[in-house]
């Protein structure tokens, strides 16, 4: 089993994206390696440049993001941690594949018509061939699974028609080059929402900060965020069904369940019938006792450039030397 999965390098990062994205992957790391598989794990800086973006904050948030993951629990020894751009075949494999993939077909990506939205002529080429990328980011591991959310099936259905299509048309009565990549279904991932509206995602671009649990808070800071933290005047529901139209009740109650790794029942077996009065200093302490040696660790990697690049050097030479006899098998099968 060879898991290939990437990430978005961004910065300012907070509670969502710890429990909706990287504590999946640390739990896709703990289960595949203990089954014997490894996970490449990768920051996706290539892709962030299909929207305008700024080169002085990719650098720092590929690096933050690689702090990030680190102190959550990635482990650069059991998996391969690495960014797009150090390995150049990610580039070149794209190249090649733009050979085989249609036009129709990418035209057909939802994804690409929701971001160009109606601007499609202004639009970067690379916003139009990032699934063929995309495509180029697995099929290069020759990876056996890839997870994906809702959002990526399209995707990933892209990147085995590319494969099938490339093996039928280069590689004969030959053993198939590319392994068609199966989707990995993750454990259910937790959607946060904010602490101001329980009907709006917690997220870096809300412009109010008391909205979010960032991995730079203070143990002062956090306390204070879940105190302030928008509820209702009732008492917590002894069961899941009274959590039912009280968005920011289910909200934090979802948090507490996570945090602890318990269940909702659980958490209002224990919390049915009491106020937020004791409820949230309750859930604040949990956040300060789980999160603090995750933020202690990421702000101190953060600090150290030369770790951070350490990291990433190392995932990146593992990386290619797994990626060059695929790229050098399809230069090969097109004849160049
Ligand atoms: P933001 O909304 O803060 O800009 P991103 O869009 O950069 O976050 O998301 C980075 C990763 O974190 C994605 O995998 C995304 O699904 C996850 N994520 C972001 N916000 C949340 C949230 N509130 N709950 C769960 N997962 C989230
Ligand atoms: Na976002």
């Amino acid at each position: 089993m060879r898991i290939v999965s990437g990430i978005q390098p961004t910065g300012n990062l907070h509670l969502g994206n710890y429990l909706g994205a990287i504590r999946n992957w640390v739990a896709m790391q703990d289960q595949v390696s203990a089954q014997g598989g490894e996970c490449l794990y990768f920051l996706a800086d290539l892709h962030a440049i299909s929207m305008p973006h700024t080169p002085a904050d990719l650098g720092a948030n590929t690096r933050e993001m690689v702090a990030a993951l680190v102190a959550c629990g990635i482990d650069p020894d059991r998996s391969i941690l690495f960014n797009q751009a150090q390995v150049p075949q990610h580039a070149e494999l794209q190249w090649l594949l733009n050979g085989t993939a249609r036009m129709g077909w990418l035209n057909r990506m939802t994804q690409w018509k929701d971001k160009a939205g109606k601007n499609r002529e202004g639009a970067s080429v690379a916003l139009f061939t990032y699934p063929v990328l995309q495509a180029a980011d697995v099929l290069l591991y020759q990876a056996t699974h890839v997870p994906v959310g809702e959002d990526q099936k399209q995707h990933l259905e892209l990147a085995r028609d590319i494969a099938q299509k490339f093996n039928n048309d280069f590689c004969g009565e030959e053993v198939p080059l590319f392994t068609l990549p199966a989707p990995f279904i993750p454990p259910e991932a937790a959607r946060i929402m904010s602490l101001r509206d329980g009907s709006a995602k917690m997220s870096k671009s809300d412009p109010s900060d008391m909205s979010r649990i960032n991995m730079t808070d203070t143990a002062d800071t956090i306390m204070q965020k879940v105190k302030k933290a928008k509820t209702d005047p009732e008492p917590l529901p002894s069961d899941k069904d009274g959590l039912e139209g009280r968005p920011e009740a289910k909200n934090l109650v979802a948090i507490y369940a996570v945090m602890a790794g318990t269940t909702v029942e659980a958490v209002l077996g224990t919390f049915g019938g009491e106020g937020f009065g004791k409820f949230k200093p309750a859930l604040g302490e949990l956040l300060v006792e789980k999160l603090a040696p995750i933020n202690a660790r990421f702000l101190e990697l953060r600090e150290d450039r030369a770790a951070l690049d350490a990291i990433l050097r190392q995932g990146a030479e593992k990386a290619r030397a797994l990626a060059i006899p695929t790229l050098e098998k399809t230069y090969e099968a097109l004849g160049l």
